[in-house]
């Protein structure tokens, strides 16, 4: 079977990649290296680095025997978006229209999307579970449910078979595959940078209705999501995903939420080191509170996560930022 991943040289999009290869499966990835690297996309894949909105670049790439997409290219943080709303609607959901159109026009109709948990805003209910109210806080999250309602229509009218995974927070690496934005805005890799580097690290705001005043957020281990993409896509080679037409969407978290600062925690723990922090403002777009509840795809897809505790996920990043930041010299 061969595949097409958009977005397969960032984080998520090579640590699937490695995986579906692992399975036998031919993969194909398109990536404009806007955020990705090349040298993330794992051997035995091709890369096409376009735009995801180079209809001719796709089509070509579609055409040739690809049975399925699995679309991760986006922008992704939630204060960028913030910042440049029009960036984010024009990458995230022009990029994704001129996928889909091209993917019906070649006759492809299996997808696995990466949608988000900024869907859900601030929630009213913790663990959040598919059926909660979507009221997202940012512009991000905005794009990420215009694109799950887009699914969902175009499955009604013109059959494509869509799952959308709904990430909470993702982290940890996949041996030489991990975080690797520039700037880094997300709170694992900066407080691993500070212990390896020092300075002090930023937790922004300590006025959260949270028991210690800080956001919390749930990590899932990125191997563990790698894993839930490939059972989405064996789930789309059905007319019909989880019994309930042609779109479905599951969250991806463990179900246990962790404050910025227990997150600080686990850094000191892992690394030993010292880690000093200054609390800020708060900041924009960030919800409270962002917990999972991820019993559908257990129950549906018989997805289990295997690396469900915090520490696992910190030491594996920090083992990829070590060796990343100091290669071994031969
Ligand atoms: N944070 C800090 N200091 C930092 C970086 C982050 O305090 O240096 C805080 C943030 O303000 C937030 C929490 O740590 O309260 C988590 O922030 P991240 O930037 O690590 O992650 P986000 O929750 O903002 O967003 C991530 C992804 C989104 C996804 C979301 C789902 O980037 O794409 O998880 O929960 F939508």
């Amino acid at each position: 079977m061969k595949v097409m991943v958009a977005g397969g040289a960032g984080y998520i999009g090579s640590v699937v990649t490695l995986r579906l290869l692992e399975a036998g499966v031919d993969v194909v990835v398109l990536d404009d290296l806007s955020s990705g690297h090349a040298d993330a996309v794992p051997e035995g894949a091709s890369l096409v680095r376009a735009q995801l909105s180079d209809a001719d670049a796709t089509r070509a790439i579609l055409r040739d025997g690809v049975e399925a997409v699995l679309h991760f290219a986006a922008k992704s943080l939630v204060a960028e978006s913030v910042a440049r709303p029009d960036v984010y609607w024009s990458v995230n959901v022009g990029g994704t229209r001129s996928l889909l159109d091209c993917m019906r026009l070649e006759g492809v109709s299996r997808l696995v999307f990466s949608s988000s948990a900024a869907v859900y805003g601030q929630p009213e209910l913790t663990p959040i579970p598919e059926d909660a109210s979507a009221l997202p806080t940012s512009p991000y999250g905005n794009t990420k449910l215009a694109v799950d309602r887009m699914l969902a229509d175009e499955s009604r009218a013109y059959g494509l078979v869509a799952v959308s995974l709904r990430y909470f927070n993702v982290a940890g690496a996949v041996g030489s595959l991990g975080e690797r934005h520039h700037p880094e805005t997300h709170l694992i890799p900066n407080l691993l940078r500070v212990a390896r580097s020092g300075g002090p690290c930023t937790i922004f705001g300590a006025d959260y209705p949270t028991p210690d005043g800080t956001c919390i957020r749930d990590y899932i281990h990125v191997d563990d999501l790698a894993r839930a993409h490939l059972l989405a896509l064996d789930a789309t080679a059905a007319e019909r995903v989880g019994g309930a037409g042609g779109h479905r969407v599951y969250n991806l978290g463990n179900g246990r939420g962790f404050s910025n600062l227990e997150v600080l925690e686990a850094a000191r723990r892992v690394t030993g080191a010292a880690i000093p922090a200054e609390l800020a403002g708060r900041r924009a777009g960030d919800p409270a509170v962002l917990v999972a509840a991820s019993d559908r795809i257990q129950a549906e897809l018989g997805w289990e996560p295997q690396h469900p505790d915090l520490d696992d996920a910190v030491a594996d990043a920090w083992r990829f930022e070590q060796e990343r930041v100091q290669p071994e010299r031969p």
